[in-house]
């Protein structure tokens, strides 16, 4: 959520933090910024809208120093007044920020009584005029942001440059914030992603220290204001986003990547997956984590280890862990699953999970995140970078690490390694031409319903919410998923006439009941589309999949995925960008109160 860049160094700073933005831009899309030190003055650019079409040689400036920022909108709207970075009285100081300040309201008064004038709705800008106030009581650059700092409360990643300074200042507190160099260059990122083929070394800022760049680096403790150590690694294991190749689009892409990914999962270490099978397994209950997609292959999972292992795992949306907090104990594990590793509610569920000694056992696509450096075991879903702002391929991913657990705890990984090799291929079966183009018919039927439903039993109750989540974020298009007994329980009222809704049936125990579910939406005039491995009578449309029962929602939600593609593409929206989302949640809510802003 926002993504911010920083550069010092002898090459010309508009190249980094153009290119930075462009691959942050997945992290928020409502508007771009940045601010270029020229000579003794600051050159400031904001933007509303996307950074992806700005074209690098239309921006003047040969300055060697820059921050920049692409903005999730928190504090007030989508305008290029609020976009960042945000500067002091003067425009002499400017800050990119990404997480929220909690108490920006109590500071913005002190401040605009000692006659400070805002321009913009954000927390952020109570930085630069913090800085300025301390460095108008004499403080140097440096101990004036340490102050500044200091009295914030909340979440931050920063980057504060200065028109009279040639250095950057960048600190963090709860929110990312990696540093790379070359032999020349530093390089700063709220996101690995954007100093891939950039740097050869980096190093995370850890919570609550603050570096100072210039041509060499140093790092402070903001607590005891002492220097830090300072351990740069080789940037060389990263994986690389490889970029689009011959797709349009990543979601398109990231789809079919999903059979090379599984094939992958089912060569896994095994000792990788049975120790940490006998983790679940000799833990006194095991509480999973996890938030939207992550949350649905969490609840995949849950079924997984009660058919598979017998066990009951308690899945909890990270937002809702505080109600059960008081479970946990020293024997408790937590299981974290998560895409990004940066996920608010995740990491807040995790630090406090570990204030009562739990254990921390995460499934997890970006090693290098904060859920990475706070889990004290690590399983690595290799999906590789996720750009597009759906999850596809990192929720099947997890879903077949959940399914090996879930087999190890009684010793079945052969079979269950063959099962997921089956899938691999089943997958790659269904992504054929034919299956695509009927998708695509089907989406330029579909496009302009009002409300779509999804419905699933068992092992396809967490496929139909995932179905409907992929195609509402990136449609628009009002669909809901539902337990096969459930919709008539309220929902079927909204069933009339061409009323879409999916059903997933599969050859198992769930068979008969769900295709009488479908009987009864049908019977009130419900268009039903079936995801099966066979045709049946009472389906309208009819997509075909693979017959695997164990790993169904590998399977069913294949189709879906490319059914949400095209309706996006039908209705002339950007698949890998959809309105209002981005792809990390690094902040748990807004600030809903606002202080009078002036402007000038
Ligand atoms: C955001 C993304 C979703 C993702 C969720 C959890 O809302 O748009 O696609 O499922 O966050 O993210 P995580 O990175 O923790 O899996």
């Amino acid at each position: 959520m926002c993504g911010i860049v920083g550069f010092i160094g002898q090459n010309e700073a508009k190249e980094f933090i153009i290119r930075g933005l462009k691959k942050l831009e997945y992290r928020g899309y409502d508007s771009w910024g940045m601010a270029l030190k020229e000579k003794d003055k600051l050159k400031i650019i904001k933007e509303t809208g996307k950074i992806g079409s700005v074209d690098e040689r239309k921006i003047l400036s040969g300055a060697q120093i820059a921050i920049g920022h692409t903005r999730w909108a928190t504090h007030g709207a989508v305008t290029s007044a609020n976009a960042h970075p945000h500067t002091d009285c003067q425009g002499q100081i400017a800050v990119v920020h990404n997480g929220i300040i909690n108490n920006y309201q109590t500071i913005k008064e002190a401040l605009l009584k000692k006659g400070h004038y805002f321009s913009s709705e954000t927390d952020t800008e109570v930085i630069p005029h913090l800085v300025e106030e301390y460095l108008k009581s004499g403080l140097s650059f440096l101990e004036a942001a340490k102050k500044a700092l200091k009295e914030l409360d909340g979440n931050y990643a920063v980057c504060i440059i200065s028109q009279n300074e040639n250095q950057i200042l960048a600190a963090a507190n709860g929110c990312p914030l990696v540093i790379g160099k070359d032999k020349n260059n530093f390089y700063i990122s709220s996101d690995i992603l954007a100093l891939q083929d950039k740097v050869s070394q980096i190093i995370f800022l850890k919570d609550g220290h603050l570096a100072q760049i210039e041509k060499e680096i140093q790092i402070f403790n903001l607590k005891t204001d002492k220097l830090t150590k300072i351990n740069f690694q080789p940037m060389d294991k990263i994986k690389k986003d490889e970029g689009l190749g011959s797709f349009k689009h990543f979601l398109f892409k990231e789809i079919n990547e999903q059979p090379a990914i599984l094939a992958k999962i089912a060569q896994m270490e095994t000792k990788e997956i049975e120790t940490n099978a006998a983790l679940i397994r000799n833990s006194f209950g095991t509480f999973m984590v996890a938030c939207g997609t992550a949350y649905h292959a969490g609840l995949v999972g849950e079924y997984f280890f009660a058919q598979n292992a017998k066990m009951h795992l308690n899945l909890s949306l990270a937002s809702e862990f505080p109600a059960f907090k008081g479970f946990l104990t020293d024997k408790t594990l937590l299981l974290a699953i998560s895409q990004s590793g940066e996920t608010a509610d995740v990491l807040e569920a995790v630090k406090s999970a570990k204030t009562k000694s739990v254990k921390v056992l995460s499934i997890l696509n970006s090693p290098h995140s904060t859920l990475g450096r706070l889990s004290d075991v690590m399983m690595t879903t290799p999906a590789g970078p996720e750009i597009a702002v759906l999850s596809t391929k990192a929720f099947t991913a997890q879903v077949a690490v959940l399914f090996l657990l879930s087999r190890a705890i009684n010793s079945d990984l052969v079979k269950a390694r063959k099962i997921l090799e089956s899938a691999s291929a089943a997958i790659a079966k269904s992504l054929s031409e034919k299956n695509i183009q009927k998708i695509k018919h089907l989406a330029q039927k579909i496009k302009n319903t009002q409300h779509l439903f999804a419905i699933g039993r068992g092992l396809n109750f967490p496929t139909a919410l995932e179905a409907a989540l992929k195609i509402k974020e990136v449609s628009y298009i009002h669909a809901e998923g539902f337990a096969g007994g459930e919709l008539k329980h309220g929902t079927i009222a909204l069933i009339e006439e061409g009323v879409p809704c999916l059903v997933f049936v599969g050859n198992d125990q769930e068979k008969d009941e769900i295709l009488s579910n479908a009987e009864e939406i049908k019977a009130r005039g419900g268009y039903i589309i079936g995801i099966a491995p066979e045709n049946h009578q009472i389906f309208d449309e009819y997509l075909p999949v693979e017959d695997l029962p164990a790993v169904s929602p590998i399977l069913n939600i294949i189709p879906m995925q490319v059914l949400a593609y095209f309706l996006a593409l039908e209705k002339g929206l950007d698949p890998d960008k959809p309105r209002n989302l981005a792809k990390s949640v690094t902040v748990k809510y807004p600030i809903l109160h606002r202080v009078g802003v002036r402007k000038w």
